[in-house]
């Protein structure tokens, strides 16, 4: 949460009080002064204090593996990724951290922290993207260099160097592991297309420092204490 919007919620200020607590040097995050309102803070791993008072914040956090068949959106008239959330972990703020198609499976974050969401979708801050997928053709060395030189889409748009390994290849199917640090729509399956390939399966198992795991699919939990540390210096 922004730390500006944290004090004024709950110290009740107006916005010219805040303000004021943070030219006084009253704001402190991990123990050192700050004096940038827009910081984004929790307090399960950083200890935010106003005038020595520690704040609390209320943001979560959720894993989900997305099973095929649902979409990424807010509401819809098939089920939604929120549609999985029991009745008591729904909240109104929750919004899903880039999008997955709906027949693609894996990991999306779910967070009431908009500003964190924000920040690991912008390509400068480079979060890997990593997928495991079935091709229905055999992938080669020369698709991997094709990769790593960066696919350009047929229209012109060109995408970043991007890692990829072959699983396993036989002549009719692939499985491959494909690393990307940018989100365009349907951007896995467009690269294949590039290569005259074609997606069959597609499931996202990391983001960042953040892997699916075992987690069963169409499950979700709350992130560890160790996985929102992890994601630590993503906050702005
Ligand atoms: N790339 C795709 O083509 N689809 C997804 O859902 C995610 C990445």
């Amino acid at each position: 949460m922004r730390l500006d919007k944290l004090i004024e919620t709950e110290w009740k200020t107006s916005r010219k009080q805040m303000k004021r607590l943070f030219l006084m040097g009253k704001v402190r995050v991990d123990g050192k002064i700050v004096y940038q309102e827009n910081k984004n803070v929790d307090s399960l791993i950083h200890q935010i204090e106003v005038n020595g008072q520690r704040l609390k914040t209320t943001d979560t956090y959720y894993l989900l593996n997305k099973p095929q068949g649902v979409v990424t959106a807010n509401r819809d008239k098939l089920t939604t990724v929120f549609d999985l959330l029991a009745p008591e972990d729904q909240r109104g703020d929750l919004a899903a951290v880039g999008r997955l198609d709906r027949d693609t499976e894996g990991l999306l974050l779910l967070t009431s922290n908009g500003q964190l969401g924000y920040d690991l979708l912008q390509p400068k801050k480079k979060v890997d993207k990593v997928y495991e997928a079935k091709i229905n053709a055999e992938v080669t060395v020369n698709d991997v260099q094709a990769f790593a030189q960066g696919i350009i889409f047929h229209g012109g748009e060109q995408c970043q160097p991007a890692k990829l390994e072959i699983l396993t290849s036989t002549p009719t199917e692939s499985t491959v592991r494909l690393t990307l640090r940018e989100g365009k729509f349907h951007q896995v399956k467009k690269m294949f297309l590039v290569t005259g390939k074609k997606v069959i399966f597609l499931k996202r198992v990391a983001m960042g420092p953040l892997q699916l795991g075992s987690l069963s699919t169409g499950s979700y939990r709350a992130l560890t204490q160790a996985e929102l540390l992890s994601l630590k210096p993503y906050f702005r």
